[in-house]
């Protein structure tokens, strides 16, 4: 249809993957688990599910077009200004906004291989040229040769930390060595979506701790707070930064109920701890298993785990054995890696079921 740029018909859409309903139908089965989109096993916390209660009562009225409490309220925490805060519709939205708020024509963009998809999908629907730089071995991005690749028209350079769907992180080390080189008319996007999984760890960069005027902060209501369908992301940047961002942010989003329930989930840390602890115990119990079944996986500092299993054929037979079983995962290919497989850390059962399939399939498929 020649109404259709190039760049929007070459555009493969998003597919999300089978829910839990479509594959007990399909199969028959009474109990499927999804470890397949990296969501909180834990459910929602109670805090936010009553002021979500509570406000749907007021949902035939526009709700803040500027959020001012729920980005007052992480202001506070991070000790910042509010003018220093974007929310949105998920960390996503954020990201489109910001392309859509700061490239010209003949900006190019960059980023890794083997990254967060969604950016991907964004980039091409821009219609900007996009450069993907390889990854260091173990599936770690490579910042160094990103900062090689910049150009004159660099414009926005993408980083995820921790990695979706490696899990990898890079260093604070790693990371001032890349900002050392990167010039101030180049955009960073750092994408820190697990953030909390990763925090405990001294090296890995609390970006918070950094202040560059030229990088956006990302993080996300989706993973330890265990909003992902209520859709509420966030940014961190200097005020210019965020005030243009501003203008051109669709007012009322996140909606009404999104900001209510973000602002509540605010105040119940407890079930993010809840949430890391499970999940620590979580990537023990599964590295573990993994090991002893021997089966190549990758330190991980977010809420899932990835196994290399070295080819397309091998991912997808595992991939089918699990879903026609009831535990439903995630092959990369449509990340660029078409040789591994991501499994999301669930609650003990869920992982348990897991890897008690794992073993079956690894005895009667991969070592006969
Ligand atoms: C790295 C990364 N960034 C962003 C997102 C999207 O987050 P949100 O639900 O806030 O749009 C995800 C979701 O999986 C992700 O893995």
């Amino acid at each position: 249809m020649s109404l259709v740029p190039h760049h929007i018909q070459t555009l493969e859409p998003y597919k999300a993957g089978r829910s839990i309903d479509d594959i007990k139908q399909l199969y028959g089965l009474k109990e499927v688990y999804k470890l397949a989109s990296n969501e909180n096993p834990l459910g929602i916390s109670p805090l936010a599910h009553a002021a979500i209660a509570q406000a749907i009562s007021g949902v035939n009225v526009y709700g803040d077009p500027l959020a001012l409490k729920l980005r007052a309220k992480l202001a506070e925490r991070f000790n910042l200004k509010i003018d220093n805060v974007i929310v949105g519709a998920g960390s996503e939205s954020i990201i489109g906004n910001i392309l859509r708020t700061f490239i010209c024509d003949t900006d190019e963009l960059l980023t890794s291989e083997s990254t967060f998809i969604g950016f991907y999908v964004l980039a091409q629907a821009s219609g900007l040229p996009l450069k993907k730089i390889n990854m260091l071995d173990g599936y770690r991005f490579n910042l160094q040769g990103i900062a090689d690749a910049i150009t004159p028209r660099t414009k926005v350079v993408y980083l995820c930390n921790p990695n979706n769907p490696t899990g990898a992180i890079f260093t604070r080390d790693e990371f001032d060595a890349f900002m050392a080189r990167v010039p101030e008319r180049v955009i960073i996007i750092l994408d820190e979506a697990y953030f909390e999984y990763a925090s405990s760890d001294l090296t890995y960069p609390d970006s918070m701790s950094y202040r560059y005027d030229n990088v956006i902060t990302l993080r996300t209501f989706s993973k330890s707070f265990g909003l992902a369908g209520l859709r509420v992301g966030y940014g961190f940047a200097h005020h210019k930064f965020i005030e243009n961002l501003l203008k051109v942010k669709l007012p009322f989003e996140p909606n009404s109920l999104a900001q209510a329930g973000a602002l509540a989930a605010l105040d119940d840390m407890e079930f993010v701890q809840r949430t890391i602890e499970n999940n620590r115990a979580g990537y023990t119990f599964f590295t573990e298993a993994f090991t002893e079944l021997g089966l190549r996986w990758y330190p991980s500092w977010a809420n899932f785990v990835m196994l290399d299993l070295e080819t397309e054929a091998r991912v997808n037979e595992t991939f089918e054995f699990l879903l026609q079983r009831g535990v439903i995962t995630r092959p990369l290919k449509a990340f660029g890696l078409p040789q591994c497989l991501r499994i999301s850390i669930g609650l003990p059962k869920e992982n348990e079921a897991c890897v008690e399939l794992l073993e079956k399939f690894v005895g009667e498929k991969l070592h006969v």
